[in-house]
């Protein structure tokens, strides 16, 4: 199947009243379990890639390699950039395929944050392709991307934000945080208050360790996308650090990458299941 576009597959988790994930890959290993793990369930989703992971490979050697993945799949998925960080790696992703993008320009100002994403969202929406933006910021750590600030986001800027730069997801600071190191402590009355005022649906970034039923609490108000990082790396990073912990001179890697593959693959159904069970 081919890469759906993210306005299709917005439609699909309306039409079917889901709350999609967005999991992070970096790699072949985490690219082939997240597909595998959408497949099985057969939901559809996001598969993800941030502007800092692209440092690592490239848009188009992310893209091909999604696609030449999905190719005998037929769960609906996106590919979309994360946290994309520069108008250039937008286009970029454009360029190579990506269905989706976020720009992530929630570190400057309020004008300035406007006017980045309204550029980004001209652009984008040129191609047909819808574009997430952040207001607020995220604490916490995500690949080299470290927010020291927590400031949620403020619910007297979300129709202005909304309304000037014509996003079509917002992602919210309601005291979500990235990465497993700092206790996500959600703020229910504060995302009621946006969802109010919000025209477009809303995500929640720093999936990994929000407790599922509080998930499944937000998706009430209107969220249509939660992003997982952390908890698939671990999987991954889990199952070579046992392997190092029992024999020192294992260097099996193409068995243990397969392991890698299974154990990360447990860990999206297991989340696919969780967020939209009841
Ligand atoms: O954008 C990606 C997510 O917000 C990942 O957050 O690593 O805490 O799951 P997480
Ligand atoms: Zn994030």
């Amino acid at each position: 199947m081919q890469l759906v576009n993210g306005y299709k597959l917005m439609e699909y988790a309306k039409t079917n009243g889901l709350v999609l994930p967005a999991f992070n890959t970096t790699n072949y290993e985490l690219t082939a379990a997240i597909i595998k793990g959408y497949e099985a369930t057969g939901l559809g989703g996001y598969i993800a890639i941030s502007s800092s992971n692209l440092k690592l490979s490239s848009p188009k050697i992310i893209a091909d390699m999604v696609k030449a993945v999905m190719k005998d799949v037929c769960t609906p998925i996106a590919l979309h950039l994360d946290h994309g960080k520069s108008f250039e790696d937008v286009k970029a992703c454009i360029d190579a395929g990506f269905t989706s993008i976020m720009v992530d320009a929630s570190h400057l100002p309020f004008e300035e944050n406007i006017e980045e994403v309204k550029r980004t969202v001209e652009y984008c929406h040129f191609y047909g392709i819808p574009v997430e933006a952040e207001l607020g910021a995220i604490g916490g750590k995500e690949d080299d991307h470290i927010s020291e600030e927590d400031a949620k986001t403020n619910p007297a800027d979300v129709q202005e934000f909304v309304e000037r730069t014509n996003i079509d997801l917002l992602a919210v600071a309601i005291g979500n945080v990235h990465g497993m190191d700092m206790q996500p402590q959600l703020d229910f009355p504060l995302l009621e208050e946006i969802a109010q005022l919000s025209s477009v649906p809303l995500v929640l970034h720093g999936g990994s360790g929000i407790p599922f039923d509080q998930v499944r609490r937000a998706k009430k108000q209107n969220l249509i996308k939660v992003n997982y990082g952390s908890d698939l790396r671990q999987a991954f990073i889990r199952t070579f650090g046992q392997a190092y912990e029992k024999n020192h001179n294992e260097f099996d890697i193409n068995s243990l990458s397969k392991q890698a593959i299974v154990n990360v693959e447990e860990r999206v159904k297991a989340i696919i299941a969780e967020v939209n069970g009841k």
